[in-house]
Order: C-alpha cells, then sequence, then structure tokens
C-alpha cells in the first residue's frame, strides 16, 4: 500500500521546489515528478511540509492542585488538526519521586497519543537517586534533555546548587538542561506583597512575574551552564530582557537556544486588565503576556535567528479549574493551550506578513526543533526515508478560532475571534491520514515514543555521586590554594 501526494510544491527549511512525494510503510519512499500511488493525495495549490513539532507540552500534568486537561488523546487530535504531528510532553517526577518512576507514569498515559511523542525529564528535586538514574533514563530510555524550573517555590523549584550538580551530570552524559528561567525567590516574594496589599485578582499574577525576574533568571542560567559547560535552552522566552541574555550568550559563541510561544507571539498584556475575572484568569500563564515591546523583541529574533523555536507549552485548565484562584490569584493554575492553533497563528502572523519566509516557518515549528532534540531527519525533513510526519498546508484556507470547533477539551480558547489564513489540508503522521480535508480520523494509540540519543560529546567515565558532592580545593589563578 503505498500513499502519494501529487501536484503540491515541498517546502523544507532549506529549499522551495515542486515535486510529488510517495510514502510506504510509514515512512517516505521516494521524492519526483509524476508519481503513483495505490491512495492518491491532491495537494495543488498547497505547501508540503514537515508536520509541526511541538517541543514543548504538558498533557495530562499533576499541577497546582489539578490536573491539565487535555490528555495524550485530546491533546495530539487537537495537535494534529492545526498541522502539528509531533509534540515532546515533560515527564514530571514530583518531589522525592524517582525518574524511572515517573516515566512509567508518563509512559501509561501516552498509550492513547494520536501521534508520536517524546518526553524531556523534569529535575524537580535533586539528590542521589536522581544523579544516578539520570545516566539510565540518557542511555537506556532515549531521553536527553532535562528540564529545570526556576519559579515555583515550594513546588517544583530547584535552587542554584542543585542546577549547577545537575547541569555538570548532564555535560557527562551528552544530554542538554532546559531552563523554565523565572526568579522564583522574588516571585513569591511579589504575589505575598500583593495579597497583603488587597491584589487578589488575575491581573496580580502579571503584577507578580515583571520581565527582570525572566531577565535575572536567564542570565543566571546562561552563566551557570557555561560553568558547568554544557549548552542550555531555555523554554518559553516571554521578553526583550530574557531574549537580550540568549542573543549576547549566543553572539559570544556559547550554545543557547530560545523558545518563544506562539501565545506571547500573538496576545498582549491587556488580556489582563480591564477584563472580566474568567477572561483574564484563563490567560493566566507563566511567564504572563507581555507588551508590545517585548512582542516586538520576539518576532525579532525568530526573524534575525537568535530565537531558534516556536512552542506552545500547551497545559490547558478549564474555567471551573481557573476558578481554584477565585479571591486568590496565585491558586489560578497556571497555563494555556495552543497546540491546534500554533501552526495557522505562526503562517498567518509571520508568512502571510512578510516577518517569515516559508522556510523560516518549517525551520522554527519543526527542523531547529528536530535538530536540537536530536531526531533529524528522521522528523522534521522531507527526505527518503524519513517519517512521513507531513502536513499538507492550504495557504488559502482560513477560518475564526473557536472553542465551539476546536479539539482541545477545554471549553475556551485563548485565541477565541482570531482569524488565520492557513490551514493543513491533510495532516499524514507516519504516512496515516489524520486530518483529511477538515475531517478528522485519528486514530487512538496510533502514536509512537521516540527515543533520541544523546548528539552532545559523552565523557567516557562517569562520575559517582561522592565525586560530585565532595569538597574541592578551589584553584584561582594567583592564589595558592591552601585550604583556607
Ligand atoms: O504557566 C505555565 N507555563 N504552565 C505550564 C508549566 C510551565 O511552567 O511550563
Ligand atoms: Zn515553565
Ligand atoms: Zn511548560
Ligand atoms: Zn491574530
Amino acid at each position: 500500500m503505498s500513499t502519494v501526494i501529487r501536484n503540491g510544491t515541498i517546502v523544507t527549511a532549506d529549499l522551495t521546489y515542486k515535486a510529488d512525494v510517495r510514502i510506504e510503510d510509514g515512512r517516505i519512499s521516494e521524492i519526483g515528478p509524476n508519481l503513483k500511488g495505490d491512495e492518491e493525495l491532491d495537494a495543488t495549490g498547497c505547501y508540503v511540509m514537515p508536520g509541526g513539532i511541538d517541543p514543548h507540552t504538558h498533557l495530562e500534568m499533576p499541577f497546582m492542585g489539578t490536573y491539565s486537561s487535555d490528555d495524550f488523546e485530546s491533546g495530539t487530535r487537537a495537535a494534529l488538526a492545526g498541522g502539528t504531528t509531533m509534540v515532546v510532553d515533560f515527564a514530571l517526577p514530583s518531589p522525592g519521586q524517582g525518574l524511572l518512576d515517573a516515566l512509567s507514569m508518563w509512559h501509561n498515559k501516552s498509550t492513547r497519543a494520536n501521534c508520536d511523542y517524546s518526553y524531556h525529564m523534569a529535575v524537580t528535586w535533586w539528590g542521589e537517586q536522581v544523579f544516578d538514574e539520570m545516566a539510565t533514563v540518557v542511555r537506556e530510555h532515549g531521553i536527553n534533555t532535562f528540564k529545570h524550573f526556576m519559579a515555583y517555590k515550594g513546588a517544583l523549584m530547584v535552587n542554584d546548587d542543585e542546577m549547577f550538580a545537575s547541569f555538570q551530570r548532564l555535560r557527562e552524559l551528552g544530554a542538554i538542561p532546559l531552563v523554565h528561567a523565572e526568579n522564583g525567590d522574588i516571585v513569591a516574594d511579589l504575589q505575598q506583597k500583593l495579597l497583603a496589599e488587597g491584589n487578589t485578582g488575575p491581573e496580580a499574577h502579571a503584577y507578580s512575574r515583571p520581565p527582570e525576574v525572566e531577565g535575572e533568571a536567564t542570565n543566571r542560567a546562561i552563566m551557570i551552564a557555561d560553568m558547568a559547560g554544557v549548552p542550555l535552552y531555555v523554554v518559553h522566552v516571554s521578553c526583550e530582557e530574557a531574549h537580550e541574555a540568549i542573543r549576547r550568550a549566543r553572539a559570544a559563541g556559547k550554545r543557547v537556544w530560545g523558545e518563544p510561544l506562539i501565545q506571547h507571539l500573538v496576545l498582549d498584556e491587556s488580556e489582563y486588565f480591564d477584563k472580566d475575572w474568567d477572561h483574564a484568569a484563563r490567560r493566566v500563564m507563566s511567564p504572563p503576556f507581555r507588551n508590545k515591546r517585548h512582542q516586538d523583541s520576539l518576532w525579532a529574533g525568530l526573524m534575525s535567528g537568535s530565537l531558534s523555536v516556536v512552542a506552545t507549552d500547551h497545559c490547558a485548565f478549564t474555567t471551573e479549574q481557573k476558578r481554584y484562584g477565585v479571591g486568590d490569584f496565585t491558586k489560578i493554575p497556571n497555563g494555556t493551550g495552543g497546540l491546534e492553533d500554533r501552526m495557522p497563528l505562526l503562517w498567518t502572523h509571520g508568512v502571510n506578513t512578510g516577518r517569515l519566509t516559508m522556510n523560516e516557518f518549517v525551520a522554527v515549528t519543526s527542523t531547529n526543533i528536530a535538530k536540537i532534540l536530536n531526531m533529524y531527519p528522521r522528523k522534521g525533513a522531507i527526505m527518503v526515508g524519513s517519517d512521513a510526519d507531513i502536513v499538507v498546508w492550504d495557504p488559502q484556507k482560513e477560518k475564526t478560532i473557536s472553542a465551539a470547533t476546536q479539539q482541545s477539551a477545554i471549553d475556551y480558547n485563548v485565541f477565541e475571534g482570531h482569524h488565520v489564513k492557513g490551514l493543513p489540508r491533510f495532516t499524514l503522521t507516519r504516512g496515516q491520514v489524520a486530518i483529511h480535508d477538515g475531517e478528522v480520523r485519528t486514530q487512538e494509540g496510533h502514536g509512537q515514543f521516540v527515543a533520541r540519543e544523546p548528539n552532545m560529546p559523552v565523557t567516557a567515565a562517569l562520575s559517582t555521586w561522592k565525586e560530585l558532592t565532595a569538597p574541592r580545593k578551589v584553584e584561582r589563578s594567583g592564589i595558592p590554594a591552601s585550604g583556607v
């Protein structure tokens, strides 16, 4: 059984050309003119692109006293409807829980996924068990990226010494640290002050997380990564202060990647002010939406290449869940959705406006992600041998985003009323047509876990926990290490 995508224009991160694509056994088997197949998909007037990869989702995640409401079934269905064919979710151990234990929980959640997926591992506490299991996670379970929360004090946050130790361990393993960069101590302090002054509404969430807390933490993480000798991936970059730190690091030759979200590129802080409680609370996420100065900075970063990828941080809560925070904004579950809308919105606001070329669009939604996370060219490419994760993109197709027609399980959409032009005609996941001209044909359980090897140099001999934690003499140049 073969499928052929006919009469389309292939758009990859570096080429645009007319050709047909033949798919067999879930992979691309031939690219060329006038191909024939058992099943034919007409791509006349369309662009044939690598399916989107969302490097940052939280499906069915326990968080702030509840679980995010899209699970691997509804989340990946939403993804496919919007042209995204793979998600990378976060396996999140609760503090004290082992990494391998958390990983098996995530493998159980993902059995219903409609498209392929992988995981980052979160480091939510630090100790000998985490140190030991990191090696197993990387070497036997195909996970080479580890997220550290510098915020959510008292819950998920790790301190600088823990982060430094973790980063050194990741260096030995050839793995890459990710950071949620906000100064959690200062956020906690500002939250208490705001509450004490009687500021309990959702707008106070924005005041408690100003750009400075993000800029400071981003700088600090970059320096800690540099001292540990590891690259760094900064998730949900929302402001100029954080972007500036990343730009400077990259210009100095440091391997640092920044990931803005489609929410921060399209929505701004006016969503929190002079709005009803539900409207604002539904948009509470960390970092919060910013003003136009920051949005312009993020767009400039994508255009110039100082920011590398676009994600969603899809973490969707219903209005009822958001209302846990009535009377205390710090209890509003943090997170917004976007899986179905990332690609159409970025196309509309990026390609249709001339800010991004089509090839740049493919790079930041798919190819760059596959390269950084070390799954290229199996993913993120239109090449013979690549997985047939493909979106056939109709640049003329339009819609107005609405919760009434979305796949997500929640009761609203933060992009409600936004008009998009550029939508999938077909979305294929490993050769199976999941979205067929507006019709959803997803298959629960079709998705497979994608294991990823380390792509950084791996040290031959690993240290032991004792060696990592042993007091060391500090050798400063010019000052004899006397042990004092
Ligand atoms: O508000 C957010 N971003 N919620 C999801 C968890 C995280 O911080 O990534
Ligand atoms: Zn985060
Ligand atoms: Zn997140
Ligand atoms: Zn819009």
